[in-house]
């Protein structure tokens, strides 16, 4: 979320190669760049990466969705979001399904949630402006064979969820089990947990200042607080209600949204990639299994992303096939009104 920031220019969407084995600083490359002019301020305020490699990114100056190819740097205007203003989190939903799977199939069908809200100007976010919507592509358009940006794909199917009149501003998207996911409220600073079939949510967590990008994983919700600049992990039951007190995992760290990687044994241990904001860096962050004491190890694994010595990382997400599962990728806008290297 970028919208406490101030001079947010231009926009950069960065691939680091190799960056998560390597122990060196890795260096980053312009996957893609909005085209148009710099300024006014365009910006990707969230990622998505889906299985085809494909990667969903949200615009925070405009109600739209891009999609882009890593592999050819070549970005699409996917969808224009009739009825919204500025696009928030984005993150896939695992739906449940009432039907076999038909023994040819080749992928299902994926759905997305993202958020919206009405932004007028840098911190300033207008009341009663948030809803959450939903972004559907019907199984015949996600065939493996499908890895271009292929101008005859059948479009998705943008549909709004419910309108959420009585929240402050939807932040951070994160899967919750079948058909349910968890949105960070920032101004109520509250997560929700709600139904992606009707809309209906609760909420189970509250209290929660500064809460901005979150992540889960199997009994933990993640969450950045960029107010209080931590990462930390709440235990919680399956309906995301805390079930002890929060472990802080980094400290005096600016951080935004942020990519989670958590290791197969159960323990909790893991790792997280933070988009530092105007740090302008990537930072891992290497936790200890449940109840560790203190906090993980810190590492920059990038410095200066945008490569002009001034900018904001909002967002990382990792790559999801085999192929990709070392890179990571995150937005990047140019502050100070630089254009640097925005030619992409
Ligand atoms: C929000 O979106 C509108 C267009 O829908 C745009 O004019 C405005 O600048 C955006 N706000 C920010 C902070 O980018
Ligand atoms: C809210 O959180 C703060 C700091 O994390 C804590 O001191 C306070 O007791 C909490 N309030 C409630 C109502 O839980």
């Amino acid at each position: 979320m970028m919208y406490l920031g101030q001079g947010i220019k231009a926009c950069l969407l960065l691939l680091l190669p190799s960056s998560i084995p390597v122990l060196a600083l890795s260096t980053p490359t312009t996957v893609f760049t909005l085209p148009g002019p710099i300024a006014p301020a365009s910006w990707f305020e969230s990622l998505a990466v889906r299985p085809n490699g494909l990667i969903l990114a949200t615009r925070g100056d405009a109600p739209e969705i891009w999609q882009i190819d890593p592999a050819t740097g070549e970005g699409v205007l996917l969808v224009s979001v009739t009825g919204a203003f500025n696009l928030t989190g984005i993150a896939q939903v695992t739906m449940a399904s009432h039907h076999q799977q038909r023994p040819h199939a080749q992928t299902a069908g994926e759905t997305y949630v993202f958020g919206s809200a009405h932004i007028p100007s840098p911190n300033q976010v207008e009341p009663g402006s948030a809803k959450v919507w939903t972004l559907q592509f019907p199984a015949s358009t996600t065939t493996t064979n499908n890895n271009k940006n292929t101008p005859n794909d059948t479009p998705p199917i943008v549909s709004l969820l419910t309108a959420l009149p009585t929240a402050g501003f939807i932040n951070g998207i994160a899967s919750w089990g079948a058909n349910r996911i968890l949105l960070s409220d920032t101004l109520a600073a509250a997560i929700y947990l709600m139904d992606v079939r009707t809309g209906a949510y609760t909420t189970p967590l509250t209290n929660l200042t500064g809460v901005n990008g979150i992540q889960t994983a199997p009994g933990y919700v993640y969450r950045a607080d960029h107010a209080a600049s931590a990462l930390s992990r709440i235990p919680v039951d399956s309906d995301a209600v805390a079930t002890g007190p929060a472990e802080v995992l980094a400290s005096e760290q600016p951080v935004d949204d942020f990519a989670l990687v958590v290791d197969g044994d159960g323990s909790g241990a893991g790792r997280a990639y933070v988009a530092a904001l105007y740090e302008n860096r990537v930072v891992e962050v290497v936790f200890g299994p449940a109840g560790s004491p203190g906090t993980g190890t810190k590492r920059v694994v990038v410095e200066d992303v945008s490569g002009t010595g001034t900018g904001f990382v909002s967002v990382a997400v990792l790559g999801r096939r085999a192929e990709d599962a070392g890179l990571l990728y995150v937005a990047v806008g140019q502050g100070g009104g630089s254009a640097g290297r925005c030619e992409g």
